[in-house]
């Protein structure tokens, strides 16, 4: 199964000082592809292996200073492009609001890729297995030895001489270290009974908590205070008021803002709407827009998109009558607002709850600008 290559030579030295005066003579012989073992840090062990600075900070910078970039980018385009709110009259793009942000993502793109590069570009993560695991060497410098381990890849390693220089430093002992091919076992851990029941009570522990929290805990005092307020919700029971009701009607003889009714009701005096309401909208390629948009989705299915009575109901509904009659062209503005308001003879629905006021009289500019189209020089051009 296993072909054997020597990975090393594990050298034991019993104190501090002789690892030190050692690594200082293996650096200073050349080798490049060794370590020291140590199970807490040594000073001056770092400089007597000549080691270079490390280039994790460069991540770390790099990394962090993405982070803060990113966030500016993001916070800028959805307060200036996605989503604008003014808020009190700041700029979209108020910068000072953002630097704790900026902050927190420097320091999370910093942290969580530096050590992501730790372990992946010099731990090698997915390697899970190192000759040195497992091995005598490896439980004596982790207990109360220190220890060096020379690779047999570095170009000056020879297993004799380097066994001799080792000893010649004052080695306890030197090892060889070899390279096993480890047969992986790829049996599924996931569905280990031990991990599935851990899962379970996991998700058991968490739901509960969660819903104990939600719909428990919240209604208990003092966590209950945002539901309990001295408001009346709509649709809802008021001791205050005599009869009981909790929405109040509007106080008679007052009009909420916005909703001023028409000058003239129109269902009950037809021929006044008609004589007296005025268009109170000035045409605009906006207002246009908005009676084609109007008048496409509400009327069009009846009256056709050229208001010609092309209805697109195949028969379904009696077919409205074309609005480009010498009547109805020189028929004032009221009666349109009207017919929309109040629906025609029984057979036209009323679209007062669908459409605007506004709307109703931007249809009414639609209607006109397809009539003209429709008869340049019809009567009332006259
Ligand atoms: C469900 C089909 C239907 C829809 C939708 C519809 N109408 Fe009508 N409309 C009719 C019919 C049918 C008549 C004719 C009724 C009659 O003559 O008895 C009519 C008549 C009219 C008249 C003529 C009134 C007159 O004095 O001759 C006008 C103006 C009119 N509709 C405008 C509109 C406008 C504007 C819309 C969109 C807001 C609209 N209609 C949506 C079916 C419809």
């Amino acid at each position: 199964m296993s072909e054997k290559r020597l990975y090393g030579l594990a050298a034991i030295f019993d104190t501090p000082e002789k690892v030190v005066a050692a690594a200082r003579a293996v650096a200073g012989r050349g080798f490049t592809k060794y370590d020291s073992y140590s199970s807490y840090p040594i000073h001056g062990l770092d400089s007597a292996m000549r080691l270079k600075r490390t280039r994790i900070p460069f991540v770390t910078l790099v990394a962090g200073l993405s982070g803060a970039v990113l966030l500016v980018l993001f916070t800028w385009w959805t307060n200036s492009v996605d989503f604008p709110l003014a808020i009190g009259g700041k700029p979209y793009f108020a910068w000072p609001d953002y630097v704790p942000l900026m902050f927190e993502m420097t320091v999370l793109f910093g942290a969580v890729s530096t050590v992501i590069a730790l372990l992946v570009v010099w731990l090698k993560l997915p390697r899970n297995s190192h000759p040195l695991h497992d091995t005598e060497f490896m439980k004596k410098v982790s207990k109360d030895k220190f220890g060096i381990c020379i690779e047999s890849d570095d170009p000056g390693f020879n297993e004799t001489e380097t066994r001799r220089f080792l000893e010649d430093l004052g080695a306890e002992s030197v090892d060889s270290v070899y390279d096993e091919p480890v047969d992986i076992s790829l049996k599924q851990k996931v569905l280990d009974p031990k991990f599935i029941a851990a899962i379970v009570v996991v998700a058991v522990v968490s739901s509960a908590t969660t819903y104990l929290a939600l719909n428990k805990m919240l209604l208990i005092r003092p966590w209950s205070s945002l539901n309990a307020q001295f408001k009346v919700n709509p649709e809802s029971r008021s001791r205050f008021y005599s009869d009981g009701i909790g929405m109040r009607p509007p106080v008679t003889g007052t009009v909420a803002r916005g909703h001023l009714p028409d000058p003239i009701t129109v269902s009950d005096n037809l021929a006044a709407a008609e004589k007296y309401l005025v268009n109170p909208v000035l045409p605009s390629p906006h207002v246009m827009e908005v009676g084609q948009r109007d008048f496409n989705t509400y009327c069009s299915p009846c009256h056709g998109y050229f208001a010609d009575g092309n209805s697109r109901l195949q028969g379904q509904f009696p077919s409205p009558p074309s609005l480009h009659t010498d009547s109805l062209r020189l028929a004032p503005d009221g009666l349109y607002y009207n017919v929309i308001t109040n629906g025609f003879q029984g057979v036209m629905p009323s679209y007062a709850r669908q459409i605007p006021r506004k709307e109703r009289w931007a249809i009414v500019w639609y209607i006109r600008a397809l009539q003209k189209a429709q008869n340049p020089n019809g009567p009332e051009a006259k």
